[in-house]
C-alpha cells in the first residue's frame, strides 16, 4: 500500500484551486499560510460546552494529530473544521475558506474520513469510489486508489461482504479519491490489525511527503508518535498541552530511569544499589544519563556481570497524556455527566 503520485501531480494545483486565502502568483507565499487556522472556537450542545475556546494552527504539509480521552471534543472540532457543524463562537480558516459560508468551495480540496460513515452496502468497492470520483474535478483514478489502501483484492466486493477494518480501508479510499489538499481522518486505523495500521500509516506519510497537510484524531499513542510532527492534547473542550511528540510536556528533558537484573552476588557501584522488584529488576532514576549510564556498563564489563534485561527508560508519549488527562475523566469535562462550567 505504497503511494506512487509524481510531484508533478501535487504541483499542478493552480493557486486559484487553493481557495480565496491563497490567490497569489507566489507559491511560496501560499505555503507560508496556515491551511487550517482556528482561534477562540467554541461549540455547546444544550448549553453545554464541548469545545471551550481552542486556538489551532496547522502549516501546510504538516501531519497534525489531536488527541484526548473519549467526550474531549475531537470530533466536535474536526467536524466543525469539515463544514459539518456549526460553531457558536471563533474564528475558522481551512485553506483560506470559512468553512461555514463557504462549505461549498471548500469540499472540492479537502478529503475526510468520518468517525463513522455509512456507505451504500450493496455497492461493490470499485462502485463506491467510482460515484465519490464523480463529486469532484480532478479525481485520482480509481484503481489507483483501490490499490493505495490495500483493496485490489477486494474491488469486486460489496461493501457488506467486507470486515469492519476492510471498511474503514474503504473510509480512506473515499477520503483519497478526490484528491485532496488537505484529509481529515477521525481515528482513521480503529478496528485495523496491527500489519494494515502500518500500511496505512505508510499510506498517511506518503501524503504528507507530497505536500498535503493531515489533521487526525486518535485513541493510538504509537499512531500520533509515528506519524504526527506535531500533537495537541484535548481534554474536557479544553488545549492542555501542545507540541511535537518527543517533546510534549518536556518529557524529553525528564528524569531517565535506567532497569536491569543482577546475577546473585554481585554489587554494582553504591549509587546503583537499590532493592529488586518482585520480578527481579532494579530501576533508578539518573540524573546525568551519559555518564551515569557508562559508569554503570563499565563496571559490569570490567567484572564480567551480565546486566539482563537492561534498559534506559524516559517518559513515553502514553505516560505523558496519561498525566496530562488524568484528573480529566469524563465526569469532569463541561460535556460530561458532572460537566460543572
Ligand atoms: N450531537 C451532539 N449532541 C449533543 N452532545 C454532543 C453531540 N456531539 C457530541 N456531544 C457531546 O460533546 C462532547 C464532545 O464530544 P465529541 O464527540 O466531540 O468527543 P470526542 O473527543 O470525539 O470523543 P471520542 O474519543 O469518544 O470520539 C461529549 O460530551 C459529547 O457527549
Ligand atoms: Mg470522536
Amino acid at each position: 500500500m505504497r503511494l506512487r503520485l509524481g510531484r508533478e501531480q501535487h504541483d499542478r494545483k493552480s493557486s486559484a484551486e487553493l481557495g480565496p486565502g491563497h490567490q497569489t502568483a507566489n507559491a511560496t507565499e501560499s505555503d507560508r499560510l496556515p491551511a487550517i487556522e482556528v482561534r477562540g472556537l467554541e461549540k455547546s450542545y444544550g448549553g453545554v460546552p464541548a469545545v471551550a475556546g481552542i486556538d489551532l494552527t496547522i502549516r501546510p504539509g504538516e501531519i497534525f494529530a489531536l488527541l484526548g480521552p473519549n467526550g474531549a471534543g475531537k470530533t466536535t472540532t474536526v467536524e466543525i473544521l469539515e463544514g459539518y457543524r456549526t460553531r457558536d463562537r471563533g474564528e475558522v480558516t481551512v485553506l483560506g475558506y470559512d468553512p461555514g459560508p463557504d462549505r461549498t468551495q471548500m469540499k472540492a480540496h479537502i478529503g475526510i474520513v468520518l468517525q463513522s460513515t455509512a456507505v451504500e452496502q450493496y455497492l461493490t468497492v470499485a462502485e463506491t469510489l467510482t460515484m465519490y470520483a464523480e463529486m469532484f474535478p480532478h479525481p485520482r483514478p480509481v484503481d489507483e486508489v483501490i490499490g493505495l489502501v490495500g483493496l485490489t483484492d477486494k474491488r469486486d466486493a460489496r461493501v457488506i461482504q467486507l470486515s469492519g477494518g476492510l471498511q474503514r480501508r474503504l473510509d480512506m479510499a473515499i477520503a483519497l479519491i478526490g484528491d485532496p489538499q488537505l484529509l481529515f481522518l477521525d481515528e482513521p486505523t480503529t478496528g485495523f490489525d496491527p500489519s494494515a495500521r502500518h500500511e496505512a500509516w505508510d499510506v498517511i506519510k506518503d501524503l504528507a511527503a507530497l505536500g498535503k497537510t493531515v489533521f487526525l484524531t486518535t485513541h493510538y499513542m504509537d499512531e500520533a508518535q509515528y506519524l504526527a510532527d506535531r500533537v495537541a492534547v484535548i481534554a474536557g473542550g479544553r488545549i492542555v498541552a501542545e507540541g511535537p511528540p518527543s517533546t510534549l510536556g518536556h518529557r524529553e528533558r525528564s528524569t531517565a530511569r535506567v532497569r536491569f537484573r543482577l546475577p546473585a552476588g554481585s554489587t554494582p557501584p553504591s549509587d546503583f544499589r537499590a532493592p529488586p522488584g518482585s520480578d527481579g529488576f532494579v530501576e533508578i532514576a539518573v540524573d546525568e544519563a551519559v555518564s551515569d549510564v557508562h559508569r554503570l556498563l563499565h563496571w559490569a564489563v570490567e567484572e564480567g556481570v551480565e546486566l539482563e534485561g537492561f534498559e534506559v527508560k524516559r517518559p513515553s508519549l502514553e505516560d505523558v497524556y496519561l498525566s496530562l488527562t488524568d484528573n480529566r475523566s469524563d465526569a469532569d469535562e463541561p460535556g460530561g455527566a458532572g460537566g460543572s462550567s
